[in-house]
């Protein structure tokens, strides 16, 4: 065991669903073990301004089922300089932290390494983002809610889509990851999943869109990863295939942030607890430099570097096959 007895928590980069939770975990955690929390509003920025708050367990009552985080969120230009890593680390030492528990990206872990490796403070990680593009854990939080989020969204357009006899491209976010649409793709029926990960043509895109017509599907839905490089984006895919085939109706949505909110599912609420919990342990057991993640159903370490360096993507290329049968 360490001697850490206040542990600081924040989150930060995009909000993603279940980051209340896990605050709640790390508060709740901390309490258990005797250790104060001391929460940081706006992510690295508020260490910057001094922006903190002492949560006890009693501060996080209500909070599980949340979407967003009370703590909110910022991504801070000043903490990309060693200046304002200096001034938050100097706030966070006067405020008596001795630890600090990160939720988010990972561009927020490597903020937490740099912190690390200039001051020697220990640091965990814990997975937060929609996007799911993190190496080192096979869920990140908020990213089955956005998924169920993205697929009733696409069960909707496909009422109104069938209706009418129309194709629509939704474009899902994901930033340069295809999960989100690949997976949503996958349980919302789409007929067609666009992704970053498998590069297909604008011309493999028609032709694929005349076999479906050829076959009989009368409404068509194609799922498109922002990150995708088919098109520019879903507006020039529409106008493509209008002018190649101008009896098509077209329609586009973008789905937006509105796939960052919402009450997160029970899958993350329940993992963010699970995270939270091993993110305190493993902080009072003396490690650090490392980002919780799920494997296997089992909760584990990643150290924080591999997590932002990543490898090999993670996405199943079976998903993919698995995706064309379905939409045969
Ligand atoms: O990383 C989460 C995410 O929602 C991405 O899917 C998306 O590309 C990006 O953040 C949007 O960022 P912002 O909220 O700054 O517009």
């Amino acid at each position: 065991m360490t001697n850490i007895k206040k542990i600081a928590v924040l989150t930060s980069g995009g909000d993603a669903p279940g980051m209340n939770a896990a605050i709640r975990s790390v508060v709740r955690t901390s309490v258990y073990h005797n250790i104060e929390v001391l929460g940081v509003y706006r992510g690295y920025q508020g260490m910057i301004e001094n922006d903190f708050t002492p949560l006890d367990a009693r501060s996080v009552r209500n909070l599980i089922n949340r979407g967003g985080t009370f703590l909110k969120s910022a991504r801070s230009k000043d903490f990309r300089t060693p200046e304002g890593r200096k001034k938050a680390y100097e706030n966070l030492v006067a405020a008596g932290a001795d630890a600090l528990v990160v939720i988010g990206g990972d561009g927020s872990f490597t903020g937490a390494l740099l912190f690390n490796q200039e001051f020697g403070f220990p640091v965990m990680g814990i997975p937060g983002t929609i996007d799911n593009d993190i190496y080192g854990t096979t869920y990140t939080l908020g990213y089955d809610t956005a998924l169920n989020t993205v697929v009733e969204a696409i069960d909707k357009i496909r009422d109104t889509a069938s209706s009418h006899n129309r194709m629509f491209f939704i474009e899902v976010m994901g930033r340069d990851a295809g999960f989100l649409a690949l997976n949503s793709g996958i349980g919302g029926g789409a007929e067609k999943i666009l992704i970053p990960e498998q590069h297909s043509t604008l011309e493999e895109l028609v032709s694929e869109i005349e076999i479906n017509h050829n076959k009989g599907k009368m409404s068509n839905i194609i799922v498109v990863a922002e990150g995708d490089t088919t098109g520019k984006n879903v507006f020039e895919l529409k106008k493509y295939v209008e002018k190649q085939n101008p009896d098509y109706d077209i329609r586009v949505t973008v789905l937006g942030h509105i796939q960052r909110g919402g009450a997160p599912t029970c899958f993350d609420r329940v993992l963010a607890s699970r995270m939270g919990v091993k993110a305190v342990e493993s902080l009072l057991e003396g490690k650090s430099n490392y980002m919780v993640g799920i494997n296997n159903d089992k909760i584990d370490l990643t150290p924080l570097e591999k997590a932002i360096k990543g490898g090999e993507s993670k996405l199943d290329p079976d998903l993919i096959r698995i995706a064309e049968i379905m939409s045969i």
